[in-house]
């Protein structure tokens, strides 16, 4: 099974921690989100630990999964977060983590958007086009503020993921080209004063399983950074983004450790900070969806597992064709096991959650979906108007609910009839 040791199976049946999966599927219903605190809170050690002894801030993607309570908790850990929107903002100082560590990246951000992160004082600003220069130039003249930036720089380099994750090649929106990277940092010296060129940034992907394409990212950055430096341009730090794979299936993704001190080891001549923004390493494994079978239907040609989570709750399958592993909460070896799709009530065929998979099942049981922590809640939408799943934090032995689950009335609370 592709999961954590903190989710595991005794006598047959799944536990988090130490609770029983079960319980918490008869106290707040299927389909549900349900997330482990000691994998959170072992993921973000591992990462930070890993670069103990260097000037390092670990900036937490807010996108692979806002939920509050997990912001908070990593949030009391001392971590910083990466945020692409006033949303996510919103919800890192909600959840009580510190102004002074957020980083704020996206090529689209608004101007209401860079008012707020300037009036609560963010650490900085990853700029992705010249246009977004100009935009913040004015705001910051306006408030009479000096602001902390990055140039998000786009390396042109093939991180080898799939194409909808990729983030770091010509084609791409993302970033700013090498060549221009230079003439628009003497722009910003000589002719817009009120920012400040802190740091250089690239993100080139997600769900990376090769250094390699790190260390030429890094590479494509030194010529840049030399130069930089030499003109004595107080540079404060690089930042390498995310996009560390994790394993769903059975990929075999560079460790932690592997992955930090490869960058460590690039990056130690400059002797400036070291900004990672990890999003599904420190959330992936930490959580399952647990959804109920409710028929099975088996034809001439194949047989379904239909189940009440869909699409909507977990889109990664639908997107990018992901692969997640699916497991049966209690295992069953008197029944017989058969090859199923595991698909959802949604009226498209790409409403699946895992193709051809065995298993020993039978209606009404428990399944979860592993490694679903990340990028599976945070992508959830009420599409063919199901209510969005609840979502549960386990710790120990106590359990936390940190989403309820959304109702009925909870889907039109916004809309209105016209008279
Ligand atoms: N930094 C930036 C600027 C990013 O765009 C991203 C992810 C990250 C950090 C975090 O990357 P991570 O460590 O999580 O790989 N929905 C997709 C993943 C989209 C990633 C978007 N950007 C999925 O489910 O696979």
């Amino acid at each position: 099974m592709a999961t954590t040791h903190y989710f595991h199976y005794q006598n047959n049946q799944l536990f988090v921690e130490n609770i029983e999966i079960a319980a918490i599927a008869a106290q707040f219903g299927t389909p549900t989100y349900i997330y482990s605190q000691c994998a959170l809170l072992s993921n973000w050690q591992e990462f930070d630990q890993s670069l103990q002894g260097t000037p390092h801030r670990i900036c937490y993607a807010v996108k692979a999964n806002s939920n509050l309570a997990i912001l908070n908790i990593l949030a009391k850990q001392g971590c910083g977060f990466d945020i692409v929107s006033l949303g996510e903002l919103e919800r890192v100082l909600a959840a009580g983590g510190d102004p002074n560590k957020i980083v704020f990246s996206g090529v689209g951000k608004t101007t209401v958007e860079i008012e707020r992160a300037i009036a609560v004082g963010i650490s900085c600003f990853n700029v992705e086009s010249e246009s977004e220069l100009e935009r913040l130039q004015i705001i910051a003249k306006q408030y009479n503020k000096i602001i902390p930036i990055a140039l998000r720089i786009n390396p042109n380099i093939d991180a080898k993921t799939h194409p909808y994750i990729a983030t770091g090649l010509h084609e791409n929106k993302f970033g700013i080209e090498i060549e221009k990277a230079w003439p628009l940092c003497q722009k910003i010296l000589t002719t817009l004063p009120n920012l400040k060129l802190i740091g250089i940034a690239c993100h080139i992907g997600s769900q990376l399983m090769e250094l390699q394409p790190i260390i030429e990212a890094i590479d494509c950055l030194d010529p840049l950074i030399q130069k930089l430096l030499k003109e004595n341009i107080s540079l404060q730090h690089i930042n390498i983004g995310g996009g560390l794979g994790v394993q769903y299936q059975n990929e075999t993704p560079p460790s932690i450790q592997e992955y930090t001190q490869t960058i460590r080891k690039k990056l130690e001549k400059y002797k400036l900070e070291i900004i990672l923004e990890p999003g599904r390493t420190i959330v992936a494994n930490t959580g399952i969806l647990l959804t109920k079978i409710e028929y099975i239907k088996q034809t001439a040609h194949k047989n379904f597992a239909i189940v009440d989570a869909a699409m909507n709750d977990l889109m990664r399958p639908a997107l990018y064709d992901a692969w997640q592993p699916i497991f049966s909460v209690f295992k069953k070896p008197h029944v017989k096991e058969n090859t199923y799709d595991v698909v959802g009530p949604v009226c498209e065929s790409a409403d699946f959650l895992g193709k051809n998979r065995l298993l020993a099942i039978e209606v009404n049981d428990l399944l979860a979906i592993g490694i679903a922590g990340a990028y599976g809640a945070s992508m959830s939408s009420n599409y063919n108007s199901r209510p969005r799943a609840a979502e549960v934090l386990v710790d120990g032995d106590k359990m936390h609910l940190i989403r309820r689950r959304e109702e009925i009335p909870d889907l039109f609370r916004l809309e209105s009839i016209t008279n």
